[in-house]
């Protein structure tokens, strides 16, 4: 199979800008991609500011900068500014979110095939207090979910559609936007885990016409860990009862009363990484800055040419599914289980991880899967560190 290169990036001035790419081969951008200097120079520059001037100061004097991330967040996302609240992970803004809804006995929780562990078991544990329940909706043949069974499944107890957009454990994309229009149409509150797509595509919410997203900053975005964001529509903030106040998210205005901010950071606590908050913003700004068209148009032939590599060598499997798959590969290796794949890989300084059923498992076990080696590539990577990885993986 021919693969072509678009050649539209600048490669090499990519990988100088990432130093890790001097000591590792990363095919775990899925987990937590390489930082670009400029985002590692941004939070260790305001470490250090804090530590000579103090926390609370070095705050104050940041303050416009800090106050920049939702506009930054909004262009890369499509909102507005007042939108957004900043997080200190993917899953805290899911659960903010879904802990926000009311669910009663015999309310419907639409979601499907591939989804996360932790949104499940947030699910299992609403299920279990309130009598909702949980129902998967089935996929296509070709691996998404089937927007018609969705759309056929709809009726008057169906209070929340959650899926991700890209999962944990597969190349999946789901049709995020085919769903957003089934949800738009009856009324129904829709929820996107875009945590692992976010950075690697273009992710509009007003294209996918989603009420609530969740997503990370140390993934495809490649900005630090500790941090990430939630987007709450403006009609949707209104329909949604914060589990958590605290005097940032509401003020206080007399002994008894006080009043919930007019935004989505009625989300988040006062107390919060500044320094983290700001690399964020730099690794935005710097995803922007490339083009969020031109990182998925690479991540999308390195991947497809690494699944071509290991396509052609005996005994691996590569296990992806979808009509569209994006920049995380999944394999097996016949009569080598996953883990010990990861640890050759490792000895050679080729990082992968791996999946098990406990981060999908709907999905593994419909699939009967074993435990998967996980390779997710993105822009920085090169064609040479794609050879290192499948020649391990032959030696194998
Ligand atoms: C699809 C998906 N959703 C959510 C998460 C959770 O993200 P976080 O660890 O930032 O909470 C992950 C993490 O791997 C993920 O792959």
């Amino acid at each position: 199979m021919e693969i072509e290169s678009k050649g539209m990036f600048d490669v090499s001035s990519v990988r100088k800008d990432t130093p890790g790419t001097r000591f590792v081969a990363h095919f775990n951008n899925a987990g937590a991609a390489l930082m670009p200097a400029p985002v590692v120079e941004t939070v260790d520059a305001y470490l250090k500011e804090e530590t000579r001037r103090g926390g609370y100061e070095t705050e104050e004097r940041h303050e416009r900068e800090l106050s920049a991330v939702y506009d930054t967040l909004g262009r890369l996302i499509g909102s507005t500014r007042s939108e957004i609240a900043v997080t200190d992970s993917a899953t805290r803004a899911w659960s903010l979110a879904f802990t926000a809804m009311h669910f009663e006995e015999g309310d419907r929780i639409l979601t499907t095939a591939s989804e996360y562990a932790s949104n499940v078991i947030g699910f299992l544990r609403v299920a279990e207090r309130t009598g909702a329940v949980i129902e998967v909706v089935p996929n296509r043949t070709t691996g998404e979910i089937d927007v018609d069974a969705l759309d056929g499944m709809i009726d008057e107890r169906v209070r929340l559609i959650a899926i991700n957009h890209v999962p944990t454990n597969s190349g999946l994309v789901n049709p995020a936007a085919a769903v957003g229009r089934v949800a738009t149409a009856h009324g129904i509150p829709y929820l996107l885990d875009a945590c692992q797509s976010v950075g690697q595509m273009p992710v509009d919410v007003g294209e996918i016409g989603c009420d609530m997203l969740s997503a990370t900053s140390r993934k495809f975005l490649r900005g630090p860990r500790g941090v990430g964001f939630l987007y709450i529509s403006s009609g949707m903030l209104e329909r949604l009862d914060p589990i958590v106040l605290d005097l940032h998210g509401a003020t206080w205005e007399t002994r008894e009363r006080y009043a919930v901010r007019p935004d989505a950071r009625r989300f988040e606590l006062w107390e919060r990484s500044p320094a983290l908050t700001l690399g964020l913003d730099r690794a935005v700004e710097y995803a922007l800055d490339l083009g969020l068209d031109a990182i998925w148009e690479r991540d999308l032939y390195l991947a497809q040419l690494l699944r071509s590599s290991l396509s052609s060598i005996p005994g691996v499997e590569v296990r992806d599914i979808g009509s569209v798959q994006g920049a995380i590969v999944t394999f097996s290796v016949e009569g080598h289980e996953a883990g010990e794949v990861k640890a050759t890989l490792r000895d050679d300084a080729v990082n992968v991880s791996t999946v098990t059923p406990f981060s999908a498992r709907y999905d593994m076990e419909a699939r009967g899967l074993p435990n998967l080696v996980r390779a997710s590539v993105h822009y920085y990577n090169t064609e040479d560190e794609i050879d290192r990885l499948v020649g391990v993986v032959a030696g194998i």
